[in-house]
């Protein structure tokens, strides 16, 4: 049966919520327990859409998992195959990764190439140079990577012409398993890296530099078991943070610190909202309307282009003109169509997007075109005037762990329900 989310606008919020795990931290953690054949442990892991496809393709490579209560026991004794579909892949980027742990584990891989999606076109071609630089022969054929170790890999250097926090990810993983030291030049610096290194670390590599834009791996021809807990989600935790901000609320978010949040909460400190940092938590405050700012996305210390989808729908209700550019994907305003439905002034010009903040929004029936955009529709809708039902909430599903439970728990009106099929029409074009 397909869902919405019917969200009813104009409520304050206030409160504590506590974040989930991190999904991209999460994502490259578990991939990389094939590299080893012994069990590994991870803890905090979120229960989500996104988390259930990599382990349905891990099990299918030969992993045996059991999932609960956020902990996730793995352990893969061997490799039973070695091709990642089509299906999986696209239902998931991530499972592109599989490539090099498998390489380095057994020697051979074939990985169906990911393709374009709804925010770029997603290339990945510094994922497969690092892999050429390691020793592997790389093919394609039928849209799949068809890769092999012809002799064994080698630790090499391996310089990324962009940060990209994927590429990173996944040379990062098989340098692990292979012997001899591996640099990694103009790596992506975000906390998740950090963590990968960390777990990677634990079974026996040895990492040093992961967090700065250069990071050598000493490779080990064996890796064994680990365990540690997933970092809170920076991304989830803006969005509620943001929501706090833009519902002129008190929210405090629990389980991320200051530091992991980076550039998010220095602009939502320009837009006029209080941010108060503890420990290990991070608090927001705003009693007046929000002002417009204007930022740029880009790869850490910037600004995460997770988030401008977030910061967009609180420039859409700020006094004032923010303009906002996105930096890091080619193709990520596809959200603007369905702000502009419930009431926002943008404008488009390629990578700027034009914001003149409105009095108010009006709630109206919109569609969710990614997971990000599917959360600033839910932010828009909170403060909307009237009702907003979300379609395509399957998106919603792949990044946030009981959503509607952590809305409703800072006063918003928000519920699940069955869309009323034959009220939907559908047509063509
Ligand atoms: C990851 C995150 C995603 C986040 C993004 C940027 C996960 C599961 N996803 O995605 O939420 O928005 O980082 O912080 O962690 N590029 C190339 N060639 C490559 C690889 C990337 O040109 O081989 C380009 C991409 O097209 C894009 C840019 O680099 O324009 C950044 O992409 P990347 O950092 O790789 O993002 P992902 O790892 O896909």
């Amino acid at each position: 049966m397909r869902e919405q989310y019917v969200i009813e606008g104009g409520r304050r919020l206030e409160g504590v919520v506590s974040v989930s795990g991190a999904k991209n931290a999460a994502l490259p953690l578990i991939i990389s327990t094939i590299l080893t054949s012994e069990p590994c442990r991870l803890r905090n892991v979120p229960d989500l859409e996104d988390i259930a496809v990599t382990l349905r393709m891990l099990r299918m490579l030969g992993a045996k998992a059991s999932f609960s209560g956020g902990v996730l026991d793995i352990e893969t004794p061997s490799i039973a195959d070695t091709v990642a579909p089509y299906s999986l892949v696209k239902a998931l980027r991530a499972s592109f990764w599989v490539l090099g742990p498998l390489l380095a584990r057994v020697g051979e891989a074939r990985v169906a190439l990911p393709g374009g999606d709804a925010i770029g076109s997603r290339p990945v071609d510094l994922h497969l140079k690092g892999l050429a630089a390691l020793g592997a022969d790389i093919r394609f054929s039928q849209g799949a990577v068809v890769a092999h170790a012809p002799g064994k890999l080698k630790g090499a250097k391996i310089n990324l012409e962009y940060p990209s926090v994927g590429a990173t990810h996944h040379l990062l993983m098989t340098a692990a398993l292979v012997p001899g030291e591996t640099v990694l030049e103009g790596a992506a610096r975000e906390p998740e890296v950090v963590a990968l290194a960390e777990l990677l670390s634990a079974m026996g590599a040895e990492i040093e530099g992961a967090g700065s834009s250069v990071v050598r791996i000493q490779g080990r021809s064996e890796l064994g078991g680990a365990e540690l807990r997933v970092i809170g989600d920076r991304i989830e935790a803006a969005t509620y943070l943001i929501a706090g901000a833009m519902c002129a609320g008190n929210v405090t978010v629990d389980g991320i610190s200051k530091d992991a949040m980076g550039a998010t909460l220095d602009i939502l400190s320009q837009m006029g909202a209080s941010i108060e940092a503890g420990e290990n938590s991070v608090a927001v405050c705003a009693s007046d309307r929000l002002k417009a700012a204007s930022f740029s996305t880009a790869p850490v210390p910037g600004l995460a282009t997770d988030v401008q989808p977030l910061l967009m729908a609180a420039a859409s209700i700020a006094s004032g003109t923010s303009v906002i550019t996105e930096t890091v994907f080619d193709n990520r305003f596809g959200h603007v169509a369905e702000y502009r439905r419930l009431g926002a002034d943008i404008e488009l010009d390629g990578r700027t997007a034009t914001v003149k903040g409105v009095d108010c929004l009006s709630g109206a029936p919109v569609e969710a075109t990614d997971i990000r955009a599917a959360a600033g529709l839910v932010l828009m809708g909170l403060t909307a005037a009237g009702t907003t039902d979300l379609l395509e909430i399957h998106h919603l599903d792949r990044g946030y762990e009981t959503l509607t439970d952590k809305f409703c728990s800072l006063g918003a009106v928000i519920r699940r329900t069955p869309i009323d099929e034959d009220r939907e029409l559908v047509f063509g074009c």
